[in-house]
């Protein structure tokens, strides 16, 4: 069982230090925080187990972060504090829906049992989620994978689909952002409404504006019919500005305008549209860059990324490669009414040591090709896209140092150059296994291997 992380905020920074203090000597991680604004952006990136609140906050009452709190992350388990033990007002905080209720000054031991059954309550929660949609199929279909990294993001994805929090999901391409989006609308109550994906770096930008928001009869040169835009389409469901970071900055503005006032007017048009709607967005761009530079606006980003979650490079996720690699071969293997389709041991070393900088749909894609090439229903490393049998060796030292001299000759063959670098990774870090996987960035099996093919261990 993983350990537990607990978000304090109290305006008191001496009764917070001993309350961090108990809390981390019974064995949870502690995030803190002195008002409600840094308690409730502390919850844009961190989901902790369970929050402990206080009633009385210098900018905010208490009982309105708990309605916030309960808005956003509804499994999300709160315990409010106060001095003012009145029955009125703890009748109170439960019907905002929190958990429990603690009295200061705080009794240690209390403090425990609540908190820790505030833990488990949260986490049997998400755990019947998650057997609910494994159950029902319903939860987040097509989406792969079981390592360590993946089964972070379902927490997280199990933690927000049920709310309207607006996700701003982000990830390198190929990692399946998409899919995140869709799986968070079918595991929500608007599921059964429309899911509408618009991919704004596939709209010129002088239509951008048409696009989303639709357009009246004679708005435009060309524009001989209203049109309803992406927002009406929506209405009542989800809507997934994919690309988000490809807005033109004038159409950001209209966006935060359209999402503050959840209602917008038609190109053209004179009369407001109101509609209901959920926001999900992505991007494979750095937007908080993009803020720095001016090239996306602060207060929209602020808007979008009430949630972040962040989508795993498909080299990081611990055992995914190979399981997705063999389940696409099946999938497209069937297709093709080639089952049993395998990778030979070479292929299977050398996917397992291509970087992806494609992910899975970079895998999917040679998988596919392999799958229709193999022989005698054995991948070869020839049946592999070239990219992959002649690409970059993955064993680059991501040191900043500079190179060590070369004694001996500089190395030409891939599989001295990937030896070289290895011994010399494993040198720098006084043989210390774990830290020469995280230089390298290549599996752990695999450095194994090449450590007994050298007869190093
Ligand atoms: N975990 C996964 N399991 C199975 N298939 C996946 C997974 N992740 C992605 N895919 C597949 O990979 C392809 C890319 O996924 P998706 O379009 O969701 O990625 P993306 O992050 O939106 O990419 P881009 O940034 O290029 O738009 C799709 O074919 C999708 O079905
Ligand atoms: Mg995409």
């Amino acid at each position: 069982m993983t350990r537990s992380t607990i978000l304090v905020i109290d305006d008191d920074p001496s009764l917070g230090r001993l309350l961090a203090h108990w809390l981390q000597r019974d064995d949870h991680e502690v995030l803190s925080a002195e008002t409600a604004a840094e308690g409730l952006d502390a919850l844009t990136c961190a989901l902790p187990d369970a929050i402990l609140l206080d009633l009385n906050l210098p900018d905010a009452h208490g009982l309105e972060v708990l309605a916030t709190v309960k808005q956003r992350h509804p499994r999300l388990p709160v315990v409010m504090m106060t001095v003012d033990a009145d029955v009125d007002t703890v009748v109170r905080c439960m019907q905002y829906g929190a958990f429990d209720y603690l009295p200061k000054p705080v009794d240690r031991t209390k403090l425990f049992t609540t908190v820790r059954n505030a833990v488990d309550k949260g986490r049997a929660d998400l755990r019947i989620a998650q057997l609910e949609r494994e159950v029902d199929g319903s939860g987040y279909p097509g989406i792969l994978g079981q390592s360590p990294q993946i089964r972070e993001l379902f927490r997280q994805m199990d933690r927000v689909a049920p709310s309207d929090i607006t996700v701003l999901v982000r990830g390198e391409s190929g990692t399946g952002k998409e899919l995140v989006a869709s799986g968070l609308h079918s595991a929500s109550p608007r599921h059964s409404a429309p899911f509408v994906a618009v991919n704004c770096a596939a709209i010129p930008e002088n239509l951008q504006e048409s696009e989303l928001f639709g357009h009246e009869k004679g708005a435009f040169t060309g524009a001989d019919q209203r049109r309803i835009g992406r927002f009406e389409q929506a209405n009542g469901g989800t809507l997934f500005l994919d690309e988000v970071g490809e807005l033109s900055l004038p159409l950001q503005a209209k966006l935060l305008r359209a999402l503050q006032e959840q209602s917008f007017y038609r190109v053209g048009g004179s009369s407001e549209v109101r509609v209901n709607l959920r926001i999900l967005a992505a991007t494979h761009r750095d937007l908080r860059a993009m803020v720095a530079d001016g090239r996306f606006r602060e207060d929209l980003y602020y808007r979008l990324a009430v949630f972040e979650l962040a989508v795993p490079p498909l080299r990081t996720r611990d055992g995914d490669l190979l399981l997705l690699a063999e389940r696409f071969l099946r999938e497209v293997g069937a297709r093709y009414g080639r089952t049993n389709l395998r990778l030979s041991h070479e292929a299977r070393e050398r996917v397992e040591r291509h970087p992806w900088p494609g992910n899975v749909r970079e895998l999917r894609n040679a998988m596919e090709r392999a799958a229709v090439l193999a022989r005698d229903g054995v991948v070869q490393l020839a049946d592999l896209p070239p990219s992959l049998v002649l690409g970059p060796p993955t064993a680059r030292p991501q040191t900043t140092e500079p190179p060590k001299p070369q004694i001996e000759q500089e190395p030409t063959r891939l599989s001295d150059i990937e030896r070289a670098a290895i011994l010399r990774a494993l040198d720098d870090a006084d043989g210390n296994v774990s830290e020469v996987v995280r230089t390298l960035g290549i599996p752990r099996t695999t450095l194994y291997r090449r450590l007994r093919e050298y007869g190093v261990r």
